[in-house]
């Protein structure tokens, strides 16, 4: 019997299995480039839950588990009526007796760790308000495809300390990658959260804060924004862009990083605010393959927690 393990954080993880979660991966995807799809979940479901909207999500979940030779379905909030028509409770173990894990993204963080705490089977966070360990999985997959190896890899997030950046700060511990916040006044993480996220740090990280962004992303060779107003935050949209506005990473920017800097989004993104088309459409630009490695590493994720003797 395999051992029950949810995935709501990175830090739900060792060190040493993040790192053999991304190996799947790459390995997983090396194959699939070379027209192989081993059937390495065959028969299994995974049960897609979805409280907010989602596109690179739920295709890579659902086109993943398909590659594998397993199946998926999709659950929508207005359908299941999650804590409405019934509770989290009975919603969770009616459908983990049924599939044999479920992704979850949900509008709390709150929520998907009570969900989890009444499953039978694996849940793994799909984003939440809090964190996004999938999106993370991908980005670290992309900076090993580009690099080769994290050894000398530097990493700048420009703008809001949100949960794509909680994950990125701790898949960066976990693989002692330095890393640097720049944020505005008021949009910081907070030293409780900071600690939390660092927990598993290896040799090799180290975490700073630079309020000025050129300052920050003197010597990175990865630059990363997400959008300033995240999903749920949309009521705080005009104060959000105001605060934000000296943290756009255009091209004069850009040339302040290294010169071999590529630039990352998780996408969705707000062209003109968070990033200009200069840079999301440049040469550096690495969004698509970013978006692309959801798939492979989530597949690293699910072969690792699903298939018998992987762990
Ligand atoms: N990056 C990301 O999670 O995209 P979706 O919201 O489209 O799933
Ligand atoms: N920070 C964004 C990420 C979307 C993938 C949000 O939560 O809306």
């Amino acid at each position: 019997m395999k051992p029950l393990r949810h995935i709501l954080t990175l830090s739900d993880l060792t060190a040493e299995e993040l790192k053999t979660i991304l190996e799947t991966a790459e390995k997983i995807k090396a194959d699939f480039k070379a027209g192989s799809r081993p059937k390495l979940l065959e028969g299994k479901v995974l049960g897609l839950i979805f409280e907010k909207m989602s596109l690179r999500t739920r295709v890579s979940f659902e086109a993943g588990m398909t590659h594998l030779g397993g199946g998926s379905m999709l659950l929508e909030e207005q359908h299941i009526g999650l804590g409405k028509r019934e509770s989290i409770k009975d919603v969770s173990h009616v459908l983990s007796s049924m599939v044999d894990c479920i992704a979850f993204r949900a509008k709390s963080h709150k929520t998907v760790e009570e969900f989890a705490s009444y499953s039978s089977v694996p849940v793994i966070n799909a984003l939440t308000d809090k964190s996004h360990p999938c999106q993370a999985l991908a980005d670290m997959l992309t900076i090993k495809e580009e690099f080769g190896s994290f050894d000398d890899v530097k990493i700048a997030w420009v703008g809001d300390s949100n949960n794509v950046a909680a994950s990125f700060i701790e898949a960066a511990a976990m693989l002692g990658v330095p890393f640097v916040v720049s944020s505005p006044e008021g949009y910081a993480f907070s030293k409780e959260e900071i600690d939390a996220l660092t927990v598993r740090r290896q040799p090799g990280f180290s975490l700073s804060f630079v309020s000025d962004p050129k300052a920050a992303v003197r010597d990175c060779n990865v630059v990363c924004t997400d959008v300033w107003v995240s999903m749920g935050q949309e009521s705080e949209n005009e104060e959000r862009v105001k605060a934000f506005s000296q943290y756009q990473v255009n091209a004069d920017l850009m040339k302040a990083a290294r010169e071999d800097a590529i630039f990352m989004h998780c996408l969705p993104a707000r062209r003109g605010l968070e990033v200009t088309d200069e840079v999301i459409d440049s040469k550096q630009s690495r969004i698509v393959e970013e978006a692309s490695n959801r798939m492979h590493a989530q597949k690293g994720l699910l072969v690792w927690l699903l298939q018998d003797d992987a762990q």
